[in-house]
This record gives structure tokens, sequence and C-alpha cells, in this order.
């Protein structure tokens, strides 16, 4: 005997938001109890799909939009307009002037970063989705806010004790996992994103992030535990953890989590107290 488990609506509902079908695609309203329409009456005109990336009017406009670019080109000016950039608020601007990702057409904005460029501890994740590319900010829909308690439990807040970004600044279409050319051709804008922010601890939040910037591969086996980073400057610190998206979805692995944000918190208290900000003299 086979059991049939029936989703309720709101299972549904975020299931297809997991899936990235986050918009309806028409705005008329149907009657699906209605009769079909005979067949001989003129079809509806049916919602027309957005130009893929590099077609369409906009592209043409552009002629450096990504399909025009090859792979090769697009890394190599992303690595000269990040290396550019002298502030964080700088490469931001250099972010949204790149036209060398393809994920850029279909993104509705670049998510850059939240929380504190000068705290310690700086998180990357993998890319936005769909609240993240709503809103312009990384890691503000479920997964955010399981983040929020990750860090919460070791006493962390987000908007003051750590600076959060994505190895990829826009959405992949239906929150696919980037491609590795796709990475490639962000990735000097991410490392140059940690080298301004200049964090005493760098955590690796999912796979693509930990093996994108770590060269870490097999999350389950990397976690937990140190390694290095080197912001091009000086060698900090790097901890890689399991993605709160996965353990949205298998909630037993939190315990492994939770144990990784212990060994971040052990880590900050060796550091000790921040020095203090320098204050004006006043003699
Ligand atoms: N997942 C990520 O990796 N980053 C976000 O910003 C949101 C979800």
């Amino acid at each position: 005997m086979s059991l049939t488990l029936v989703p309720s609506p709101a299972e549904l509902v975020a299931w297809y938001a997991d899936m990235g079908i986050t918009e309806a695609l028409d705005e008329t309203t149907h009657d699906h109890f209605a009769a079909p329409e005979p067949a001989s009456e003129p079809s509806r005109p049916r919602p027309t799909l957005p130009p893929r990336a590099g077609q369409g009017p906009a592209a043409e406009a552009r002629p450096n939009a990504a399909a025009a670019t090859a792979p090769e080109d697009a890394a190599l000016s992303a690595r000269v307009l990040a290396r550019e950039a002298a502030t964080l608020e700088a490469l931001k601007e250099a972010l949204a002037r790149f036209e060398g990702c393809a994920l850029k057409a279909t993104a509705k904005n670049l998510v850059f970063a939240d929380g504190n460029p000068q705290a310690r501890v700086m998180i990357v994740g993998e890319a936005p989705g769909g609240d993240e590319d709503r809103v312009g900010l990384p890691f503000v829909g479920r997964s955010g806010q399981l983040l929020d308690r990750m860090l919460g439990a070791i006493g962390l807040d987000r908007k003051t004790d750590v600076y959060i970004a994505n190895l990829l600044p826009w959405r992949p279409p239906g929150n696919r996992t980037p491609t590795p050319q796709e990475v490639a051709i962000c990735l000097p804008f991410i490392q140059r994103q940690i080298a301004l922010a200049n964090p005493d601890i760098l955590v690796c939040v999912g796979g693509p992030a930990a093996q994108g910037l770590l060269g870490l591969t097999g999350i389950l086996a990397s976690r937990g535990k140190w390694s290095e980073y080197d912001t091009g400057t000086r060698r900090i610190r790097a901890l890689a953890t399991l993605h709160p998206a996965y353990l949205l979805r298998q909630p037993l692995q939190k315990r492994l989590a939770w144990r990784d944000m212990r060994t971040l918190k052990a880590a900050l208290d060796a550091l000790g107290a921040p020095e203090p900000a320098p204050t004006a003299r006043v003699d």
C-alpha cells in the first residue's frame, strides 16, 4: 500500500518559494473550475518569457552585456575593477557597473552586504535567494533568520558583530547552484570585499563558499575545522560551517552547526576585547 502525503497549501507555497517561483506568471484571475474553452476560440495570449540574459533589446543596447563577454574577459575585467576599488563603497559601485556576469540580467537587485564592515567576523554565504533579491540585503529570508539565531546563540548580533556578504552578489534564477563559471567571474569581487573589510575571522557558510574561498570540498567533512585565508595583506583564520538552508531541511544537523558556533566563539574569546576605536584627543 502506498502512502500519499498531500502537502498543505502553506507547504506548497513554501516549496514554490524555495524553488524560486515567487511571482505569479499572469496578472489575470482565472477560474480554474470553469468549463474548458472550446478549441475553436482563439487562445488567450500567453505570458511571454523575459528575454534570456544577453538577448533582447536591453542586451543589444549594451555591447558589453554578459553574453557578449567571453568568460575569461569577464573574469579579467572583474579582477581589474575589484583591484581598483579602494573602499567598500567603491567596490559596490564597481559591481553595480559590471556587466560581465549574466546573473545580473535576471536579478532584481545587487545584494552587496549587511552588518558592520568593521566587525571581527565576516560571514560569506552562497548567493542571494528570492527574499534577498527583493530586499537587496543578504540573509534576510528563512535561512537568514536561522543564521541570526545561530549567531545570537553565541552572543553575536548581525548588525553590529558581523559583516555579511555572499560569494555571488546576484540571485541565480530559481535559486539554482551557481555555475563554476559564475563563481570564477565574481570571485575577485568577494575576495576584494574580504580584503577591504579586513576581518580577523572568515566564516564560510555552505559548500560553495567553502570551496570558492577556502578550496575545501565536502562541507560535511571540512566544516568545523580551522583553515587559513590569505587576504592579500595577511593570513586570517577561516572556518566553514553548514548552510542554514541545509539545516532547515535537515534539522538534526543543527547539532554540528552548534559545535561550529562554539568553535567560533572560543576563537573570538581568545582574541580578547577589540581595541577601542581611536578617539580625538582633547588636551
Ligand atoms: N543563502 C545564501 O547563501 N545567502 C543569502 O543571502 C541567502 C540565502
